[in-house]
């Protein structure tokens, strides 16, 4: 009998050998140390035997035993080290060159708005923000342009239905609200919360009911611009953009301003640019601009005194700058998230 045992032992071995996963692992255990197993039928047989040679068969079987669970175990851990190693893939070589990855960049117009910002802020100015949703009497009346005015007919705005809400942002009356035409509101929520001497652009989005083309687009950027202090003339406003828009195209630019109207500045200007480095562009009137005086009913509205105050106001688009600047000919090509496009500007400034 205790033959049979170290014949177990040995089958037990063998068939460890040819184990190669945890499921052929768990049926070789129960063919021997199963209930039905190998060992464990080998082991009833002590009831056969006589007193005597019970302990040495008792003993033997021990031993057979620990050897046989010993064979398991080692095997087990083989198996998960295996799978351990499977699981992992394929082995690497830390001393290889690195796979070379595509870096992100920043947008086109987020490069002119960063760039616009940091010129403007070489002069003092500081930045404001407003939300993209604003009133009607934000957007239009309180920049004197009442409802039956011409202006605020040339503008496609989108409005909100009158029951939307929007807690955060202040209604004058029980006005509509509406997508931002303009960034020009900014002026006004600027004007109500800040005292002059003041100097801020306000870069941001802008919504019409435009249809879209090469040159128009239902959402679009702009930066505004105010300048509110003690007499503050026009010459005032063409020396900071003349300063501006040379740092942006260069020193061999010439600007003119043509008159123009808005109901919120007077005089009132477009700004026109030539430069000879413009591409195809170069050496050409270009309309770059709107600007003008602030309107003394703009100040009167916000309580200030215009004997006293005066200022200038700009608006300037931003990807009117990017087309003009890298010589893009249609403003769709901002929106489209094309690689092939938006990865031409990823170290532009
Ligand atoms: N808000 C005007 C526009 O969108 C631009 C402008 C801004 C003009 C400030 C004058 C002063 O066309």
């Amino acid at each position: 009998m205790e033959n049979d045992l170290q014949a177990i032992v040995t089958q037990a071995e063998a068939i460890l050998k040819t184990v190669k996963s945890r499921a052929e692992w768990e049926q070789a255990k129960a063919t021997i140390l199963g209930p039905n197993g190998s060992l464990t039928q080998a082991a009833k047989g002590i009831g056969r035997l006589s007193k005597e040679d019970r302990p040495a068969f008792g003993q033997a079987l021990n031993q057979a035993k620990k050897k046989v669970e010993g064979f398991f175990k080692t095997s087990l851990e083989l198996i998960e080290n295996q799978a351990d190693i499977h699981s992992l893939g394929e082995k690497t070589d830390p001393s290889l060159p690195p796979v070379p990855h595509h870096l992100g960049g920043t947008h086109p117009l987020t490069n002119v708005r960063r760039k616009v910002v940091s010129i403007f802020r070489k002069i003092g100015f500081t930045v404001a923000e407003a939300t993209e949703v604003e009133t009607e009497w934000f957007c239009f009346d309180a920049l004197n342009t009442p409802e039956d005015h011409p202006a605020r007919d040339a503008q496609d705005t989108l409005f909100f239905p009158a029951d939307s809400k929007w807690s955060n942002i202040a209604q004058k009356n029980k006005e509509h609200h509406v997508l931002r035409t303009h960034t020009s509101s900014v002026q006004i929520r600027t004007l109500f919360k800040e005292k002059p001497p003041l100097r801020v652009i306000a870069p941001g989005r802008c919504f019409r009911r435009d249809t879209v083309d090469a040159t128009h687009s239902a959402n679009f950027h702009q930066t505004e611009g105010l300048y509110v202090d003690k007499n503050v003339t026009i010459k005032d406003l063409k020396a900071v953009l003349d300063y501006f828009l040379k740092e942006l195209f260069g020193d061999q630019l010439e600007t003119r301003l043509r008159p123009s109207f808005f109901p919120f500045t007077e005089p009132s200007f477009e700004v026109d640019l030539k430069a000879p480095n413009l591409g195809k562009l170069s050496n050409k009137w270009i309309e770059i601009m709107g600007c003008g005086m602030v309107d003394p009913e703009v100040l009167k509205l916000v309580n200030l005194n215009p004997d006293e105050w005066s200022g200038f106001a700009f608006g300037l688009g931003i990807e009117r700058v990017a087309m003009i600047l890298h010589g893009i000919d249609d403003i769709r090509h901002f929106y489209q998230n094309d690689q092939r496009f938006l990865s031409q500007f990823s170290n532009a400034t």
